[in-house]
């Protein structure tokens, strides 16, 4: 098991760079099996996701190459059959794989699939979308056998806007005859990349990035390349960072327009940045006010970063509230930060508040998820004293690099192998 120990309360000055979106990484790589060449993917992360997902790509005959932040696939002679549960069951993003396999092969047979353990996360809206293309879909307990003698557009309507639903339909639809409209889509930056990567592979797809997609089925998909883009929630993450710490840190090859709402945030808190292109430089500030947020899909404020952002309202001065609309159990950090000192209760069960402000001091934490582990990561960098966090694999699997990343910036952070 992996730990992360942190001495706190270290200055951060220099510049930390965001790398590629592991939310759009982790659906690009599936998407690259409906290929009928090979294609490269630039910029992705070096993570534990993507090792999954080249496990699961290598497991069917694909070829893989990994350069750096390159990726070369080639995934034109593979063998279609079952990925074992052993390998699927690291990662929720595993669910491309059925929608990239019925979209190329009309058949695909994959276990329900893993992910942080935030709430239900069920795949309906992705069986249903698969069954409107015209799929029959056999659940063997946590198997699904998803077969269609003809794939067929559809008009597809999202009961709610998700985004791996929207992704996955897409990757089914794009060889399917006819064309697909999907309805109340997912508007993420995750899934105009996704879109965009296909579009270059020579799929039609319009409206991505908007609530209406619509997809004109092509019968082949050739070469082609892509680039993933910057992390949104990387970039918030450190962002809070250096809300907390920054001695005028930089965050560079951040796009501003996907972060519009923690941008606002901030600033309603008092946060002092500077924005020029890609790179925000911003400061630790006192007297920061209280704010109130809510999640919501994009635009509005993600959910992956109200953990993170909890940190930082424990520095307010006042009563802040998180309101949590997209999962039914995202705050199992608070236990942990309450633990070093803060002061957080539930007010009802899709609600926290958070008075401060609260000094926290270091203790031994456990991170129960990604976003929950950042929160913590960034409470052991303000913490008095030291603070180890057990089970940082959750964090390593969506963060690059982050104990070089922060070392590199002054922060006191290591990671140590516990047997
Ligand atoms: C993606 O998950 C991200 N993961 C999540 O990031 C992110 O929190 C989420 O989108 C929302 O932005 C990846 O992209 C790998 P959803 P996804 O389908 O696709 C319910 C992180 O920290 N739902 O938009 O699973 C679901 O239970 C992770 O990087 C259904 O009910 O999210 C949830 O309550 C965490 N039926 C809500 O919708 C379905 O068929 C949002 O899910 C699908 C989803």
């Amino acid at each position: 098991m992996k730990q992360i120990v942190i001495e706190g309360g270290h200055p951060l000055k220099g510049t930390i760079t965001v790398s590629g979106a592991k939310n759009s990484a982790v659906a690009l790589v599936p998407a690259s099996l409906l290929c009928d060449e090979d294609v490269m993917i630039d910029n992705v992360p070096d993570i534990s996701d993507i090792d999954a997902l080249e496990e699961m790509l290598e497991y069917l005959g694909a070829k893989v190459k990994r350069m750096n932040s390159t990726i070369e696939i080639d995934a034109t002679e593979i063998q279609n059959r079952e990925i074992p549960e052993k390998i699927s069951k690291k990662l929720r993003a595993s669910y491309y794989f059925m929608g990239a396999l019925l979209g190329k092969y009309k058949v695909a047979t994959m276990y329900f699939p893993g992910g942080c353990p935030i709430g239900a996360r069920p795949i309906d809206l992705h069986l249903k979308g698969f069954e409107a293309l015209g799929a029959h879909i056999i659940e063997d307990g946590n198997k699904y056998t998803i077969k269609a003698e003809e794939l067929k557009g559809s008009n597809i309507y999202l009961d709610m806007p998700s985004v791996g639903a929207t992704i996955n339909i897409m990757l089914a639809a794009v060889k399917a005859t006819g064309t697909t409209t999907i309805e109340n889509a997912a508007c993420e930056p995750e899934i105009v990349n996704v879109a965009t990567f296909l579009n270059n592979m020579g799929a039609k797809i319009k409206g991505a990035g908007t609530s209406t997609i619509i997809i004109k089925g092509v019968e082949h998909l050739h070469h082609a390349y892509t680039e993933v883009i910057p992390d949104r929630i990387e970039a918030g993450t450190y962002l809070i960072a250096g809300a907390l710490l920054g001695d005028n840190l930089k965050i560079e090859n951040v796009i501003p327009e996907h972060i519009l709402s923690l941008l606002q945030k901030l600033k309603q808190m008092g946060v002092k940045m500077k924005l020029e292109g890609d790179t925000i430089t911003i400061r630790n500030s006192d007297c920061l006010k209280p704010v109130h947020i809510t999640t919501g899909v994009f635009p509005g404020f993600p959910t992956d970063l109200q953990q993170p952002l909890t940190t930082l309202l424990t520095c307010c001065n006042g009563k802040s509230t998180i309101t949590e609309t997209i999962y039914e159990n995202r705050f199992l950090n608070t236990k942990y930060l309450n633990q070093m000192g803060a002061n957080i209760h539930l007010k009802n069960p899709d609600c926290i508040e958070i008075t401060g402000p609260t000094s926290l001091s270091g203790t031994t934490v456990v991170a129960t998820d990604l976003r929950a582990g950042a929160c913590l990561i960034l409470a052991g960098l303000i913490a008095s004293g030291t603070t180890t966090i057990q089970k940082v694999e959750h964090v390593l699997r969506g963060y690059e690099n982050i104990i070089e990343k922060l070392s590199n910036v002054g922060a006191k952070i290591r990671l140590e192998e516990i047997k």
